[in-house]
């Protein structure tokens, strides 16, 4: 019998291509979501992309007596990959109050329910922001966690020490977390990809919709920074690639393959790329030309960071491989594709 996995945030951008990768490797899958940052539609993509349509339960993960319901429905859940979170730094600035609520009280809905429901595993998005500008490039899992620069980043590290007091305390399951460079790109079907709502905060969509006439200018945000080419440094990670290491974290869980109750993993590629250095390859692998200019640093920007993967890359015996080009080119023919929808 195939494993069952339950996905909350299943339609958004990391969740939709991990359902993919997991339906494609096997598994069985159960989406949870409440939409708010995404649309059903995008289970038609990954229905288009495997020819399976995994169950859409549309639920809030704060909601314990509704997200309660779902784990009724499905008594079988073997693991659970929690990616449904409010995300944008800025906002969370603005509303502090709504991050740590839906934050917090989601994950703690998802740890006693799997819990109660005897799951043997659990995997936890997290991300880079835990680090902040770290002392030492590229950053090990062993790095301090720095103070965090807004209310959304302070949520992946409350939700990193609930876990880490939860399992101590007695959990059904062990737990993997993953923290997540800059995910970037779409899958090589144009099936489904990344749907900013509104302006776009981040800086790939805000390139593609450049490029596509939607946006007059991209805004290069400083190039006075102490960088070979005065622009920040990210690690910008294929969201295939990333979607996969999901794949191989909840098979470690399924199979008990570690006995470490939590154990924590970088996901990046190893190597920093500029946003110039970003805009120029854009330009080479699309053969469009973007229209930018540079204005001043970003409240909150850190100068520089990328990972060092060598952990993840031994340990779950797992690589990022795109190429940058490549990635870039498939997050423009997602775009591409959108205007047609
Ligand atoms: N940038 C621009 N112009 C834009 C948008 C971004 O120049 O219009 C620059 C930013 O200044 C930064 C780089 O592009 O140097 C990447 O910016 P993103 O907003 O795409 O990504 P961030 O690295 O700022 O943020 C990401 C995630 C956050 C997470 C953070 C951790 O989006 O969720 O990494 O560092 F908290």
């Amino acid at each position: 019998m195939k494993e069952l996995i339950l996905v909350t945030g299943g339609t958004g951008y990391i969740g939709s291509h991990t359902v993919v990768e997991l339906i494609e490797a096997g598994y069985q899958v159960v989406i949870v979501d409440n939409l708010s940052n995404s649309e059903a539609k995008v289970v038609d993509g990954i229905e288009k992309i495997t020819g399976v349509r995994p169950p859409l339960e549309v639920c809030d993960c704060s909601d314990f007596d509704a997200f309660k319901t779902v784990f009724d429905k499905y008594h079988t859940i073997s693991a659970a990959i929690h990616f449904a979170a409010s995300k944008a730094v800025g906002e969370s600035v603005e509303k502090p109050l709504d991050y740590y609520r839906n934050n917090l009280l989601s994950l703690i809905n998802m740890l006693k329910l799997l819990s109660a429901n005897n799951g043997k595993g659990f995997v936890f998005s997290s991300s880079c922001t835990v680090y902040g500008q770290p002392d030492v490039l590229p950053v090990t899992e062993q790095a301090p966690i720095k103070p965090a620069m807004s209310p959304y980043g302070n949520t992946k590290q409350i939700c990193e020490e609930i876990i880490r007091d939860a399992t101590h305390a007695g959990l059904s399951f062990k737990s993997i977390i993953l923290r997540y460079f800059n995910p970037i790109g779409a899958h090589p079907s144009a099936e489904i990809g990344e749907l900013p709502l509104g302006v776009p905060q981040n800086l790939i969509p805000y390139v593609t919709q450049t490029a596509a006439g939607i946006r007059a200018k991209l805004k290069i945000f400083g190039n006075d920074y102490n960088t070979p080419d005065g622009s920040c440094v990210r690690d910008y990670i294929n969201v295939v690639d990333l979607a996969k290491a999901h794949v191989i974290a909840v098979k470690r869980l399924i199979e008990a393959k570690s006995s470490d109750k939590i154990e924590t993993f970088n996901l990046g590629t190893g190597r920093g790329l500029s946003v110039l250095e970003i805009v120029k390859s854009f330009e080479k692998a699309t053969g469009v030309k973007l229209n930018y200019e540079i204005v001043g640093r970003r409240e909150g920007d850190i100068e520089q960071v990328w990972a060092n993967p060598d952990y993840a890359n031994q340990v779950l015996g797992w690589k990022a491989t795109s190429t940058v080009e490549e990635t870039l080119l498939s997050a423009w023919r997602w775009q591409e594709k959108l205007a047609t929808r």
